[in-house]
């Protein structure tokens, strides 16, 4: 019995030193700001005083209406909540967006470095799918009505093949997911990847590379 208590007080122990780790990441990096004159200690951005809490902090509308779909070539627009319009979610380990596409658009190729995603169809039909890091593809198409898991990090894309605008809902397990379109995150760099690297990335030519920057917007 003795024995017993001592090995689940031992568990207890070990699994709070598991738990004891780095927080995950907010932000793309955190630079080390040896000279903070504040010893103020952060990983994304600093607290209210809890006293001063509101229950509005809690509530958005962000979510209520569409993005402007016609402000990408893409023909998608992604409404996000964050600590800007739900300053309640800050350390929370969440966010909702809303996914609006139009007939023929397509959310492109991209991944959420800190998030994994779960996908809920409102309206239209969507050819989805992900790309694991042996490089398999796996598609589905979804109904209003249908859920789809994107596993965390890896690449992905949703694509309206309905007749009618699409809406979708997206639960994401960061507060701070983060989103890096294949496309752009390769062709619009600021400042530009070396032409080279694309050349020899894609097998294509200079003339491609100029005409795929010009295209995306880069
Ligand atoms: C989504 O729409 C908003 C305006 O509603 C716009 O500011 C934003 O750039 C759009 N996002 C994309 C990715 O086009």
């Amino acid at each position: 019995m003795g024995c017993r208590l001592l090995l689940l007080i031992f568990l207890a122990m070990a699994t709070r030193r598991a738990k004891c780790s780095d927080p995950d990441p907010l932000q793309d990096f955190c630079i080390a700001d040896t000279a903070n004159p504040y010893g103020l200690f952060l990983n994304g951005q600093p607290c209210i005083n809890p006293a001063r809490a509101e229950p509005s902090h809690f509530k958005t509308s962000a979510l209520a209406s569409p993005g402007n779909t016609r402000a990408n070539p893409f023909g998608f627009n992604v409404t996000l909540t964050s600590t800007k319009n739900l300053p309640g979610c800050h350390t929370q380990s969440l966010a909702l967006a809303r996914i609006d596409i139009d007939v023929g658009g397509t959310v492109p190729p991209h991944a959420h470095p800190r998030a994994s995603e779960v996908t809920f169809i409102v309206r239209g039909v969507l050819l989805v799918g992900f790309v694991d890091t042996s490089n398999r593809l796996y598609t589905q198409q979804l109904l209003p009505g249908d859920t789809f898991m994107f596993p965390r990090a890896l690449v992905h894309f949703l694509y309206n093949i309905g007749s009618t605008p699409a809406l979708a809902i997206s639960g994401l397990s960061s507060q701070n997911p983060g989103a890096q379109l294949s496309s752009l995150a390769t062709f619009t760099t600021k400042p530009a990847m070396p032409d080279e690297v694309l050349k020899k990335a894609f097998q294509i030519t200079g003339q491609d590379v100029q005409r795929m920057r010009k295209n995306l917007g880069g």
